[in-house]
């Protein structure tokens, strides 16, 4: 059986999760997903699976990133583009090329926060695979089950094989 890669990719001002306003964003720290996800879907599927962290604060190092993951097979996408997010049609553009599924995470609940309008929005979206938000690191954690469900139903055989 095949290992499948995940890249977690962070964008601006999520270099220092579980610092930065902890109020909003959660206190658990980056360095805690891989235990997250083995939690979630035990050790042997988590033995299968291949995590790549990336972050960058500039929206054309992200866009150079997810090039650089299809030229590499990267198997999926967890993405947390941060307020590039609500912005950047530029990244919607490149997911929407690249092939690869993404799952748009966010650690708050985005759709919530009726304090800032533009928050709810994401132009990220219509490029993913599904969008989770609002459960801190966790969401995260449940982007790559969901990313490993596809793959598992894209492995299986139709009826007709
Ligand atoms: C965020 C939500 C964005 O609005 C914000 O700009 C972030 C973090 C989240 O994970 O909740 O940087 O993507």
């Amino acid at each position: 059986m095949r290992t499948f890669t995940i890249l977690i990719a962070n964008g601006p001002n999520l270099g220092h999760i579980g610092r930065r306003q902890p109020e909003i964003y959660g206190s658990r720290s980056i360095t805690e997903l891989t235990d997250m996800i083995r939690e979630l879907l035990g050790p042997e599927r988590v033995s299968r699976i291949r995590l790549d962290f990336f972050q960058a604060n500039g929206e054309g190092q992200l866009i150079d990133r997810l090039e650089e993951a299809m030229r590499q097979g990267v198997d999926g996408i967890v993405l947390n583009a941060g307020a590039y997010t609500h912005t950047s049609l530029a990244l919607a553009d490149c997911l929407a090329w690249i092939g690869i599924p993404c799952v748009e995470v966010h650690l708050s609940n985005i759709l919530a926060r009726t304090d800032e309008p533009l928050r709810r929005t994401s132009l990220i979206g219509r490029s993913c695979a599904g969008v989770i938000a609002g459960f801190g690191l966790h969401s995260y954690a449940l982007g790559v089950c969901a990313l490993w469900q596809r793959f598992m139903d894209t492995a299986k055989p139709t009826a007709k094989e």
